[in-house]
C-alpha cells in the first residue's frame, strides 16, 4: 500500500484538488484500489465522493485521531494507493498524515503568502521524520514557463525543499470537475489538466515500491 499524504498551512493551495484528481484518475486509471481518507471537518473530499458515480476511489472521513486504525483497515481490505487529505491550519492533523506517508505533498500557489509558510512546513516534515516530501507548484498561469522554472529553483534554494519537477496551471476545470465527484481528466481525457495530472501520477508513483506504474 502506497500512501501520500496532501499538507499544507494555507487552505485554497490545492491539497483536495490535487489529492482526489491524483486517486480519482490517475490511480484509479492504473486499476489500482484507491482510497481517500479525509481528515478535514469541511469533508470536501468526502462531499465530492457524495456526488461521484464510480466506486473507485473509496472515500472515508475521520478524525486526524482515527488515521491509524483507518489506515489498517484500508491494508485489510487491500487498498493499494492511499491520499490522506488534510485540513489547513492543522499542524497536528498534517503531522499525524505526514508521519504515515511514504511520500508528503504540498500544494502551494506561486506566491509569497503561500511560499512564507514552508518553512513551518519543512520543521513539521524534520519532526515527523523527514519522510520524502515535494512542494507542488499550483495555478500557475499557463504561459508562466520561466516563472515555474523560476519558482521551483527558488523554493528549492531559500526554503530547502524539493519542488515537484510536475507542476499545475491555473485552469478553471480543476474548479469544475469536483462539482460533477469528477477528476479533470474524467471531464476531459485529452486536456492540458489531464495530461498535467498524468505526468504529476508518473512521478509520484516513482516513489512506491512494487505498486504498477500504470
Ligand atoms: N490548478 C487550479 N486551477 C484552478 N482552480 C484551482 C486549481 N487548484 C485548485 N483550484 C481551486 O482552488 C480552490 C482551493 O483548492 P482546494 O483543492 O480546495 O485547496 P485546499 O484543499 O488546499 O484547501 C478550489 O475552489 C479549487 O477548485
Ligand atoms: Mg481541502
Amino acid at each position: 500500500m502506497f500512501t501520500i499524504a496532501m499538507i499544507g498551512q494555507k487552505g485554497g493551495g490545492g491539497k483536495t484538488t490535487t489529492g482526489t484528481g491524483l486517486s480519482a484518475v490517475e490511480a484509479v486509471r492504473a486499476d489500482l484500489a484507491a482510497l481517500v481518507i479525509d481528515l478535514d471537518p469541511q469533508a470536501n473530499a468526502a462531499n465530492w465522493k457524495d456526488r461521484r458515480e464510480a466506486d473507485n476511489p473509496a472515500v472515508v472521513a475521520a478524525p486526524a485521531s482515527r488515521l491509524r486504525p483507518t489506515l489498517e483497515a484500508a491494508r485489510q481490505h487491500g487498498a493499494q494507493f492511499v491520499v490522506i487529505d488534510t485540513p489547513a491550519k492543522s499542524d497536528s492533523a498534517a503531522l499525524d498524515a505526514a508521519r504515515v506517508a511514504d511520500l508528503v505533498l504540498i500544494p502551494v500557489w506561486p506566491q509569497i503568502y503561500h511560499l512564507e509558510t514552508l518553512p513551518a512546513m519543512k520543521d513539521l516534515l524534520r519532526i515527523a521524520g523527514d519522510v520524502p516530501a515535494y512542494v507542488v507548484l499550483n495555478a500557475l498561469p499557463p504561459q508562466a514557463t520561466r516563472q515555474a522554472d523560476e519558482a521551483k529553483s527558488m523554493i528549492a534554494e531559500i526554503y530547502g525543499l524539493p519542488a515537484c519537477p510536475v507542476h499545475l496551471c491555473d485552469r478553471t476545470i480543476y474548479a469544475d470537475a469536483p462539482a460533477l465527484g469528477k477528476g479533470p481528466q474524467e471531464v476531459d481525457p485529452y486536456g492540458k489538466a489531464a495530461d498535467e495530472l498524468a505526468r504529476l501520477y508518473t512521478f509520484v508513483i516513482q516513489h512506491s515500491k512494487g505498486i504498477p506504474h500504470g
